[in-house]
């Protein structure tokens, strides 16, 4: 393969031999490239998606290349299937050192899931954080959790009960508005993990506007077709590309302890203001932990001036 992701992140050379780690979102796209890139550097990788046949697949080639891999299906709209996936992740690895928070998309139509929430706001913020919620415990000393953000949370500013709701629904405002809650959530998880002197790191990323992934299923048709051919185009930001922004932050010794930041591809970038609210993050993190009726996580350090990052 012409410059694989790891070879565009630099860690080519890196043995992540008993590295344990969950790609969220990996039966396709930016997610499924990590993972593969994951596994050929030596790790043991989790695969999560909801399409089985794609989930094999793609544990088929990491198998060839890695010495254990597994695909676990769940629905991130539903809340038993994300707790069912952090128990089997328990259940069937001693630690995790990589946890991906990579799975998401822009829903065009209003729906509510069984929680009564929005389902874009449900699938791209409050599943990732209920997972992260249940793996707590379960990370390595030295564990990083990278979350796949998006540039398009530039715009919205925190509105969870706008979010929560499908009247006047604008697939556009809440897919950025959830990308938003990805970029808040990595961001209060590593200052409360600070707070703690934990050594987890927490990143959150934009992996640049990417054509080829999967993500075009969301474009009406004929679109996807058309648009996903882009991703051969010179200069045109490929699958790769960002699967590489995904396995540098997971891998790289360059990022090792940097935390509570967030990047453009490979580069940190200022994130939107909305964005670099601390009393907005503080917000999303107790409202999350109520919507989703569990104990706040890392309830001892969110108080104010428990330790900023
Ligand atoms: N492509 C871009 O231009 C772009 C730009 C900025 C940010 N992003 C972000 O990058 C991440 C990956 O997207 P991608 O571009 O690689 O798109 P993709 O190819 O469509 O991949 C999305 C992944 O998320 C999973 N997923 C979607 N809905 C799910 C649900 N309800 N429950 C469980 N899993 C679900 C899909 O699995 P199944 O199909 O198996 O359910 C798939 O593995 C997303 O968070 C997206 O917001 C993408």
């Amino acid at each position: 393969m012409k410059d694989p992701p790891e070879e565009r992140a630099g860690v080519a050379d890196v043995d992540l031999a008993g590295t344990r780690a969950l790609v969220t979102g990996s039966t396709s796209g930016i997610g499924r490239e990590a993972a593969l890139s994951l596994g050929r550097l030596g790790a043991d990788v989790t695969v999560h998606g909801r399409d089985a046949a794609a989930g094999a697949a793609v544990v088929d080639e990491l198998t060839q290349v890695a010495p254990d891999a597994r695909f676990v299906a769940a629905d991130f709209a539903d809340v038993d299937a994300v707790r069912d996936l952090a128990a089997t992740v328990r259940d069937e690895t001693d630690g995790l050192d990589l946890l991906l928070n990579n799975a998401g998309g822009l829903f065009r139509t209003a729906r509510t899931t069984d929680l009564g929430t929005e389902y874009t706001f449900h699938v791209n913020h409050l599943a990732p954080y209920l997972l992260t919620a249940d793996l707590l415990d379960h990370l390595s000393e030295d564990a990083r959790v990278v979350t796949t953000s998006s540039a398009a949370h530039r715009g919205p500013t925190l509105d969870v009960d706008g979010a929560t709701s499908v009247d006047d629904y604008s697939a556009g405002w809440a897919y950025g508005h959830s990308k938003l809650a990805n970029a808040l959530f990595a961001s209060e998880l590593a200052r409360r993990l600070d707070a703690t002197g934990s050594q987890v790191t927490s990143n959150s990323f934009h992996p640049g506007a990417i054509p080829g992934s999967g993500f075009s299923r969301f474009l009406p048709a004929p679109l996807p077709g058309l648009v996903s051919a882009l991703d051969a185009v010179p200069g045109v930001t490929s699958v790769r590309d960002g699967a590489a922004a995904l396995v540098f932050l997971a891998v790289s010794q360059r990022v090792a302890d940097v935390s509570g930041r967030y990047f453009e591809g490979q580069r940190p970038a200022t994130p939107s203001d909305a964005a670099r609210d601390p009393d907005a993050a503080r917000t999303l993190w107790e409202r999350s932990a109520a919507l989703l009726s569990i104990d706040e996580p890392l309830a001892a350090s969110g108080r104010p001036g428990a330790a900023d990052v």
